[in-house]
């Protein structure tokens, strides 16, 4: 009786993981464009194809870049005090939902279409991805080095589009009001900066 019990509390349990969160596929960390000319191709774009979808393997390997894991539990992004700091949401056209690194996987926060709210500029609102960088400012309370952390993961998010061809833009422009609502923060969390992806 007591196995049966504890068997389906695991069920369920795997059950509700399934329903929430979305395992994404591996990044790919190896190879692609020598970085010097990911460097020299690095750009702001506002002229997007919205007819075109991010793969999930984009998906993946832009959420890695930004604030995937490495090695010894750290990060593709330094911190100082290796607070780590920082929190990556993705805003889609059907959801929004959190980057868990340790998984490899997507928490969904909310469904439907949350694209207005990701930035007043058009193009923001219609491109297929927004990249919502989030820091703790309990765990890192200056200011400074909060901004070191998210403009370190903006800038690989920038190259590594840059690398395989995508376009993006990062943004302070964002609905300051909204969105933390949106995103289900906490009081000590606060939006730094969106990241417009697409192609
Ligand atoms: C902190 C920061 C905030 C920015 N905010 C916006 C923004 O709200 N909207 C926008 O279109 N571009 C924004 N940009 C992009 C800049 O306009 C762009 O980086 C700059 O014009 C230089 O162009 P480049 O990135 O192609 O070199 C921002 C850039 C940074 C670094």
């Amino acid at each position: 009786m007591k196995l049966n019990k504890c068997l389906l509390a695991a069920i369920v349990s795997v059950c509700a993981m399934s329903a929430t969160a979305e395992v994404l596929p591996a990044p790919q960390t190896t190879g692609g464009m020598p970085i010097m000319e990911a460097m020299s191709l690095r750009q702001s774009s506002r002229n997007y194809d919205y007819s075109q979808p991010i793969t999930k393997q984009d998906i993946s390997n832009l959420c890695w870049a930004a604030w995937g894991l490495t090695h010894d539990g750290k990060h593709t992004v330094g911190t100082a005090m290796n607070r780590q700091e920082l929190s990556i949401y993705l805003i889609t056209a059907t959801e929004v939902s959190r980057f868990n690194p340790e998984s490899n996987t997507l928490t969904t926060i909310a469904k439907g279409d949350f694209r207005e709210n990701a930035g007043k500029q058009e193009f923001a609102q219609k491109t297929p991805l927004n990249i919502v960088f989030v820091v703790d400012t309990e765990k890192q309370k200056n200011v400074e080095f909060q901004g070191y952390t998210v403009g370190a993961a903006s800038q690989n998010v920038y190259l590594y589009c840059a690398s395989v061809g995508l376009k993006t833009v990062v943004r302070g422009m964002f609905d300051r009001e909204a969105l933390p609502k949106i995103l289900k923060l906490s009081e000590n969390e606060r939006i730094l900066l969106v990241q417009t992806v697409g192609h």
